[in-house]
């Protein structure tokens, strides 16, 4: 039987490391919003059949985008947490062999390219898009000053999309949640539950817009890919 693909985006964050007037995914670049750009790759992507985004609890932003009435748009309630916002999401799935897409609101920059080399992976361990570590990394101590230099050679900086089959995600993050994990990301709930995800080296450009000056940096990513 073939799997259905299911877009989850959360979007119930309030982006405190921006220092906008807003959460990050409302801000405008290049005449959209983030979460626009990133729902764009999704809605116009052939194999993913729908999309369930994640919002904040009384979020005043999102009744203005009109994407949002596309008909392959699910809005959910997201939680306190990124893992509570995905959880919540996951329960809105009931397709028989159902996998799930998760892609970062604040993400807009994702290139197809990136996203189809994902969606090969069919084996039930998932994976993520994931780029290897180029700079030196310090272990500091307490003081902020430097303990030793890791060995970066197995280090890798994990992005999103991340892939995983519905069930077993909700399993894991649901467990996860139970025991008090700390899980940021959805492939730390599937390493928990016993799993080894697979590490699918992607693109630099696929930023997740965090602090200030990363703005800029999308607008040009942005301007490039049209
Ligand atoms: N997110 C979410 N629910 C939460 C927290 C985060 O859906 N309770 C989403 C964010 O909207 C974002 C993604 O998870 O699209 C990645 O999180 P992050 O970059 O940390 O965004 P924020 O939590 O909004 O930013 P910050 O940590 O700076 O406050
Ligand atoms: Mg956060």
């Amino acid at each position: 039987m073939s799997r259905t693909i299911i877009a989850i985006i959360p979007a119930a964050g309030v982006g405190s490391r921006m220092n906008a007037d807003r959460p990050k995914q409302y801000l405008t670049v290049l005449g959209k919003t983030i979460l626009e750009h990133t729902l764009r790759i999704m809605i116009d992507h052939p194999r993913i059949s729908r999309i369930i985004v994640a919002v904040g609890k009384d979020d005043p932003y999102v009744s203005a985008l009109s994407v949002l009435t596309h008909k392959k748009i699910q809005l959910v309630e997201g939680g306190e947490t990124r893992a509570a916002s995905v959880l919540n999401a996951l329960e809105a799935i009931s397709e028989e062999n159902a996998w799930a897409l998760v892609h970062d609101a604040a993400r807009p920059c994702l290139t197809e390219t990136d996203l189809n080399k994902l969606l090969e992976i069919n084996d039930e361990h998932g994976a993520i898009l994931a780029i290897p570590v180029t700079d030196t990394i310090k272990r500091s101590d307490e003081l902020g000053d430097i303990l030793t230099t890791e060995d970066r050679s197995q280090l890798w900086q994990a992005q999103t999309p991340q892939f995983f089959r519905a069930d077993l995600l909700k399993h894991a993050l649901d467990n996860g949640l139970k025991q008090h994990c700390v899980i940021t990301d959805e492939a730390s709930a599937m390493e928990l539950a016993g799993f080894r995800p697979h590490l699918i080296e992607g693109r630099r450009d696929n930023i997740k817009v965090t602090r200030p000056e990363d703005l800029a940096l999308a607008e040009f990513y942005l301007t490039r890919k049209i």
